[in-house]
């Protein structure tokens, strides 16, 4: 589920001092401070398979200082609205996904494979019953007034930030094209009305994908915008959701999901970090979204964030249609390299990377660069979309208009061996005049996950990290886990870059 990228707001170093913190306490602990602590937060001790003070102190006491920073940056990660879900996950428990606790050692391999195997015959063909007064409808999305729903239900209900400063507002030609690549299912968009008023109180959406997990490819699907209307929350909604989500898709013969989010289910297979490069330093200073740190001045920040007018890669164009096949050739090579990432057709190339030019400029969803060698060879391309976030509070603004950096690949990532600095200095070009047009297409900020190689210049670029995670998980396969490009201690990790190759919208 798309991010649910909580906008950060830089507090990453706060955070991860206090883990540090955090960890250096617990192991100072006495067994009855750790019964103390255990009884205090219920769902650690359920993780920690102690009870409510009714299992072996000692054992719990070891059980928690075997938990590494990573884990409890995740459960800080979960405070505020996310507590209730760290209970006792009483739907996930039912569901086909791993277990936290399974296959968490490195010399604990597991056999990767689906979880559950059924055959489509076994699947109901009837929804089941929803709470008097609601009932279940597909949305058609060809229909601009039942698209518009859609925007209406996300652009009030969809995701926020921890404090509630900002809220994804995906415009309605973004909504198409996340939810419309090729071989979309008109099955796959299921809402939720209310009987009487008619009015759309809950939405779900799958779309296929071939899923390469390692070395095998999942005929998939991707779920994503899950929302639920405020009014309607903590009523057990959700999983009545992802149940008929789930029951759609295997009427299909697709039995495997990937699904991302921003809070802490049973049980991610990878863990990325976001990160932010603030173009317009002001505007997101006002915003609150950047904070001033106590050493530094505007003029500062506007200085170390300033943005050169022309690119610099020679070659470097907007992508065109001609470029799809060169386009769709390479990408498919580089991401080759990644455990885990989706294998692209033509068609679908088209679709998530080429400008269909006769939108106008406000309906921009995806800006795409080719580089162009002297031999007409596209060796390069990089590609970011516009996800805009609404202010919620009282702002001079009412938005922020964020780039999100997509797909790129480069032939320099492809020598054998890979020649690692010129890798480097490759993606850094890229990256930095990716930057420009950024920049002149008035973004925000430019936003990115650790995933791919993106290790390699996220700092070099002016990322700064984040305080939002986005947690990738796969429904119905076990996986052992893969890299997400930050260390135990929530920082990038240039040694061991991520094996995600995949960006969920
Ligand atoms: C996410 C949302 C639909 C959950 O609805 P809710 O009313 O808070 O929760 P419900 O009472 O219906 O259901 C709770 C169950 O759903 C699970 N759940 C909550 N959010 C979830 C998510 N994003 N993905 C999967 N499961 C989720 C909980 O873990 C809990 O199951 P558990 O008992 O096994 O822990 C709702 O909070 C919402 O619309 N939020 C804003 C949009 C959003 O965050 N969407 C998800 C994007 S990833």
């Amino acid at each position: 589920m798309s991010e649910e990228p909580t906008p950060g707001k830089g507090k990453g170093k706060e955070r991860e001092k206090a883990a540090r913190k955090l960890h250096r306490a617990i192991d100072g602990l006495s067994d009855e401070q750790v019964t103390q602590l255990l009884d205090l937060n219920p769902a650690l001790a359920h993780e920690l398979g102690s009870g409510h003070g009714d299992g072996d102190p000692g054992a719990a006491a070891e059980a928690l200082k075997r938990l590494n920073l990573q884990e409890i940056m995740t459960g800080l990660a979960s405070s505020g609205k996310n507590v209730k879900d760290m209970g006792a996950y009483k739907f996930w428990a039912t569901q086909p996904v791993p277990k936290f606790g399974e296959g968490d050692s490195p010399d604990e391999q597991v056999a990767e494979g689906p979880i559950k195997v059924q055959t489509v015959e076994e699947i109901p063909k009837e929804p089941a019953p929803l709470l008097d007064g609601f009932e279940w409808s597909t949305i058609d999305l060809l229909d601009d007034a039942q698209l518009t729903e859609v925007w209406e239900l996300l652009n009030g209900h969809y995701v926020e930030d921890d404090e509630a400063m900002f809220r994804f507002n995906y415009s309605t030609s973004i909504l198409k094209w996340a939810m419309m690549p090729p071989g979309w299912k008109k099955e796959w968009y299921r809402g939720v009305r209310a009987s009487q008023s008619r009015k759309l109180v809950g939405f779900i959406a799958a779309i296929p994908v071939e899923l390469r997990v390692r070395d095998k490819v999942l005929h998939a699907s991707e779920v994503n915008f899950l929302c639920i209307h405020k009014k309607l929350r903590s009523k057990r909604l959700a999983p009545v959701l992802i149940k008929e989500i789930t029951r759609l898709c295997n009427l299909e013969g697709v039995f495997q999901a990937i699904y991302t989010g921003g809070i802490v289910l049973p049980k991610p297979v990878s863990t990325c970090r976001y990160f932010h490069r603030a173009i317009n330093w002001p505007k997101l200073y006002e915003v609150g979204f950047s904070p001033l740190p106590s050493n530094s001045k505007p003029q500062f920040q506007i200085r170390k964030y300033a943005v050169p007018d022309r690119t610099s890669l020679r070659g470097l164009r907007e992508m065109q249609k001609k470029d799809v096949g060169a386009v769709q050739d390479l990408l498919t090579r580089y991401l080759a390299k990644f455990d885990m990432a989706a294998e692209f057709n033509k068609q679908e190339v088209e679709h998530w990377l080429l400008h269909n030019k006769k939108d106008a400029l406000e309906d921009q969803v995806v800006w795409t660069y080719v580089v162009e060698d002297d031999h007409k060879k596209i060796t390069d391309f990089i590609s970011f979309y516009c996800l805009e976030s609404s202010v919620i509070g009282p702002s001079t603004h009412s938005n922020v208009k964020a780039a999100y950096l997509f797909y790129y690949a480069t032939e320099i990532g492809l020598a054998k061996p890979v020649d690692r600095e010129a890798l480097k200095a490759r993606l850094n070009a890229l990256v930095s005049d990716s930057l420009v047009y950024c920049k002149q297409y008035k973004f925000d900020v430019y936003n990115a996950l650790s995933l791919m190689d993106n290790a390699l210049f996220l700092e070099e670029q002016k990322f700064g990290p984040g305080d939002g995670q986005l947690h990738y998980y796969l429904f119905n396969y076990r996986a052992n886990p893969i890299a997400g490009g930050i260390d135990k201690r929530n920082r990038l990790d240039p040694e061991a870059l991520s094996g995600i190759g995949k960006t969920q919208i």
